[in-house]
C-alpha cells in the first residue's frame, strides 16, 4: 500500500468550499452526556486551523458512537460543535442533518474563514453501506476532499472513502503523521524493529501476529495472550486468561518464529494472584509453574529485564497492548516498565491506540514517545498490513 499521499498542502484551498472528515467519535459521559475527552478534537485541530487559516470555507463531519436506526439525539454531534468552537475561539456553525436541507442550505451560505459541523453522519443509513448517492450527495456539497479522520480510514463508508470518487481527496495533518510513522515503520524501520505485543487475547492478534513475522527482527509477547502461548508449550497456567483453540496456532507461530529467524520472546516469570482485584495476594513464579487457583496479572521481574533489554538497543519500537492487567496498579509493574524503557531508549517508539495509548498515558510517559496514535481499530488494521479503505482513496503524493 502506498503510504505517500498528497496534503492540504499540495492543493490550493483558498476560496474552496472543503469537505473535512474528521474522527470526532469522543467518549461521553453516559448520563449527562458531557465529552469526558477532547483529544480527537483537539487532534484535529492544527488541519481546520490551517484551512481556516488559507482562507477555505470548511464543512466538518464525522460520526459518532453507533446509531443503528436513524437519529439518535443521544449520539448528535452537537457538544462537539460546542466544544471545537471553545477550543478555536470561534463561531462553529451546526446542521441538524447531514445531507438534509439544513445541511445544504449552511452549507451554500458559508464564507472563507468559516466553519460548519454536520450532523453525525451515521444517522444516514448509506453512511456504513458506502452508498454512492449519500457519497454523491455529500460531495456535491464541497470542492475539495481532506480527510483527517485516521481512528476511521478502516472503515469503507460514504464520508470515509465513497466521497472520494467525486471530488479531488487528499489529507490533513493528523493522517499525514500518523502514515509518516506508522507507514515507515512497517514499509522501511529503522532496524531492529522490535514489537512488543500484549492485551488479553491472541484471538485478537492474529493479523498483527502474521504480519510482524514478516517484517520484524524480534517480537516480545505479553498480556493475557501470554498464558495461552505458555500453556501451547505444556506450562501450568493455573485460572489464567486462555484460549485454548488458540493453543495450536501459539505453536506454530513459535516454530514459525524460529524458521524465520525471528527472536519471539515470551515471559520466563509471571506476577500471579489468587484472585482477579486490585487487592489480591499475588506472588511471582515461573513462566509455566502458576500453581492451581492462581491467575498471571502482569509480567515478572525476569521478564521485565528481558524486554528491557531488547527495547534498549532497537531502531523502531512498536507497542501494541500492556503487558498486564495495568488497571489495577499491584499489577500495573510490568507494563509500566516497559514504558519507561521505551522513554529511555533511543528507538523510534511508536504506541498503538487503544489500551496501549492510555496505558502510556495514564503512567505518564506520553511525551517520552515519537508518536502515539489515534486509532484503536484503525492502527490494528495498519499493523496487520491491510489496506485501509480511507488511506487507498486519497490521491498519491
Ligand atoms: C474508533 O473509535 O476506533 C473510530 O472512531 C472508529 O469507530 P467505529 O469502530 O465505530 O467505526
Amino acid at each position: 500500500m502506498n503510504y505517500n499521499k498528497k496534503t492540504v498542502r499540495d492543493v490550493e484551498v483558498s476560496g474552496k468550499k472543503v469537505l473535512l472528515r474528521c474522527d470526532f467519535n469522543v467518549p461521553q459521559d453516559k448520563e449527562t452526556g458531557e465529552i469526558t475527552s477532547d483529544k480527537r478534537i483537539v487532534a484535529a485541530l492544527p488541519t481546520i486551523q490551517y484551512l481556516l487559516d488559507n482562507n477555505a470555507a470548511v464543512i466538518a463531519c464525522s460520526h459518532l458512537g453507533k446509531p443503528k436506526n436513524g437519529p439518535d439525539p443521544k449520539l448528535s454531534l452537537a457538544p462537539v460543535a460546542k466544544r471545537l468552537s471553545e477550543l478555536l475561539g470561534r463561531e462553529v456553525i451546526f446542521a441538524h442533518d447531514v445531507v438534509g436541507e439544513d445541511a445544504r442550505a449552511k452549507a451554500a451560505a458559508l464564507q472563507p474563514g468559516q466553519i460548519l459541523l454536520l450532523e453525525n453522519t451515521r444517522f444516514e443509513k448509506g453512511e456504513t453501506k458506502n452508498d454512492p448517492e449519500l457519497a454523491k450527495a455529500m460531495a456535491s456539497m464541497a470542492e475539495l476532499y481532506v480527510s483527517d479522520a485516521f481512528g476511521a480510514v478502516h472503515r469503507a463508508h460514504a464520508s470515509t472513502a465513497g466521497v472520494a470518487a467525486y471530488l479531488p481527496a487528499v489529507s490533513g495533518f493528523l493522517i499525514q503523521k500518523e502514515l509518516e510513522f506508522l507507514g515507515g515503520a512497517i514499509a522501511n524501520p529503522k532496524r531492529p524493529l522490535v514489537a512488543i505485543l500484549g492485551g488479553s487475547k491472541v484471538s485478537s492478534k492474529i493479523g498483527v501476529i502474521n504480519n510482524l513475522l514478516e517484517i520484524a527482527d524480534t517480537i516480545i509477547i505479553g498480556g493475557g495472550m501470554a498464558y495461552t502461548f505458555s500453556a501451547a508449550m505444556g506450562g501450568k497456567v493455573g485460572n489464567s486468561l486462555l484460549e485454548a483453540d488458540w493453543m495450536d496456532y501459539s505453536r506454530e507461530m513459535i516454530e514459525k518464529a524460529k524458521a524465520k529467524g525471528v527472536k519471539l520472546l515470551l515471559p520466563v516469570d509471571t506476577v500471579c494472584a489468587d484472585a482477579f482485584a486490585a487487592d489480591a495476594n499475588s506472588q511471582v513464579v515461573k513462566a509455566g509453574e502458576i500453581p492451581d487457583g492462581w491467575e498471571g496479572l502482569d509480567i515478572g521481574p525476569e521478564t521485565v529485564k528481558l524486554y528491557c533489554d531488547a527495547v534498549a538497543d532497537a531502531g523502531t519500537v512498536i507497542w501494541n497492548g500492556p503487558m498486564g492487567v495495568f488497571e489495577f496498579p499491584a499489577f500495573a509493574k510490568g507494563t509500566e516498565a516497559v514504558a519507561e524503557a521505551l522513554s529511555r531508549t533511543s528507538a523510534i517508539t511508536i504506541i498503538g491506540g487503544g489500551d496501549s495509548a492510555a496505558a502510556v498515558e495514564q503512567l505518564g510517559y506520553a511525551d517520552k514517545m515519537t508518536h502515539i496514535s489515534t486509532g484503536g481499530g484503525a492502527s490494528l488494521e495498519f499493523l496487520e498490513g491491510k489496506e485501509l479503505p480511507g488511506v487507498a482513496c486519497l490521491l498519491d503524493a
